[in-house]
């Protein structure tokens, strides 16, 4: 297929990415980050695109990547990414997958946060002659998985890791996923010292008993972007940054004009007792997401918006079915119908969450302004 020139030849609905707003946000946080001395391992598990990856590792100061499935570590792998942390905790049945990438000159890394796992990979990593890089996932901020920094089992699981032959200790990591619920400065600058603060905890506890820890990785969008010193830091995961959306807008850490990543979704009716703009963007083409609806302004299932962030008249998606949408005013139910929507006008639909969103496609229309300048692919699934 041709590409169109114009976004207003595009088939909807689609995926939309602002090449300009794409830009800036990586340039941002490469900036704050290189100002304090440190380097990112992105999270591509929101692109999942060699092309924005590309784009990424042009804004500077990163080293490696992190993924969040073997399939990611494969497509990056295949398209000359070789330093990988694979940064869900490792589940056994996947190290052959892990070892073939090793094999074929992958610089894989995985983690782990029990002991069993621990005892798990070493021996796989013994009887198949081959040494597995761990990292220890630690528990910062009560989140979701990982050790306490503070506790015993940090220790122990280390020196199962370091008294392997099929293990190696390459350090600590952390995710500080408590962020996604700060919504001022104040608390975003805590969590973010929370984060870093434990971590270092957790790397000289090790180093305190001759265990080694050259690697403490920590990072999320909120705290990535709010951190002010990292030391005892090595390196700063985050992904979303790259896209923004509604829920980090929501945090604080951007704005809406910011948000790259849109869908292009088009009129094709009215409900006019009820106030109700009909589109063809339904939850299939949003996904189902509603990440703000547990902030301070629920947005639905997306913001509409103009191409420069505006909001247009305040229009959500309120309701969506599988392909369909019902847009209607945030604050009153019975909306005016803009007189600049008629059927087959253009809506473009802010995402609540950017990961869920571009997982809904297998292609990024690429845009600078009106104009389609590229398609870009992504992956999607395990
Ligand atoms: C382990 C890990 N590291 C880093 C990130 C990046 O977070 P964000 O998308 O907020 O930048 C995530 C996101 O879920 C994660 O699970």
């Amino acid at each position: 297929m041709q590409l169109p020139t114009l976004v207003s030849n595009l088939p909807t609905p689609c995926l939309l990415l602002d090449i300009n707003k794409l830009e800036a946000n990586i340039k941002h946080l490469s900036e704050h980050i290189g100002a304090l001395g440190g380097s990112l391992r992105p999270h591509v598990k929101t692109h999942k695109s060699i092309d924005v990856m590309r784009k990424v590792i042009e804004g500077g100061n990163t080293e490696g990547i992190t993924v969040s499935t073997l399939k990611e570590a494969d497509y990056f792998f295949e398209n000359g990414v070789t330093d990988i942390l694979y940064a869900v905790s490792i589940s056994p049945d996947k190290l052959s997958h892990v070892q073939h990438l090793m094999m074929a000159g992958c610089d894989l890394k995985i983690i782990l946060d029990n002991i069993d796992v621990a005892k798990l990979v070493a021996s796989y990593g013994e009887r198949n002659g081959i040494c597995f890089k761990v990292l220890i996932e630690l528990d910062t901020d009560n989140h979701r998985s990982g050790v306490d920094p503070e506790g015993d089992e940090l220790i122990e699981i280390a020196a199962i890791i370091d008294g392997s032959k099929g293990t190696s200790m390459l350090g600590v990591m952390t995710h500080a996923g408590e962020s996604y619920h700060c919504n001022t400065p104040e608390s975003l600058l805590e969590i973010s010292h929370l984060e870093r603060d434990r971590s270092v905890l957790a790397a000289d506890r090790l180093k305190d008993v001759k265990l080694p820890c050259p690697v403490v990785s920590i990072g999320s969008t909120p705290t990535a972007l709010s951190i002010d010193d990292l030391k005892g830091i090595t390196e700063v995961r985050a992904g979303v940054y790259t896209f923004f959306d509604l829920v980090m807008a929501g945090v604080g850490v951007c704005q809406h004009k910011d948000i790259a990543l849109s869908v292009l979704a088009s009129v094709i009716g009215f409900q006019h007792a009820k106030g109700w703009i009909i589109t063809d963007g339904g939850w299939m083409a949003l996904s189902r997401d509603r990440g703000t609806s547990g902030q301070t302004i629920d947005y639905g299932y997306g913001l509409v918006s103009t191409i420069d962030g505006h909001a247009v008249n305040n229009l959500i998606v309120r309701q969506a079915n599988q392909e369909h949408g019902i847009l209607s005013n945030l604050t009153t139910v019975n909306s005016v119908r803009p007189a600049t929507l008629n059927i087959g006008s253009h809506v473009q639909v802010l995402p609540n969450h950017a990961c869920s969103t571009a997982s809904q496609y297998s292609k990024y229309y690429v845009v600078d302004g009106d104009h389609v300048i590229a398609e870009w692919d992504r992956i999607n699934g395990w």
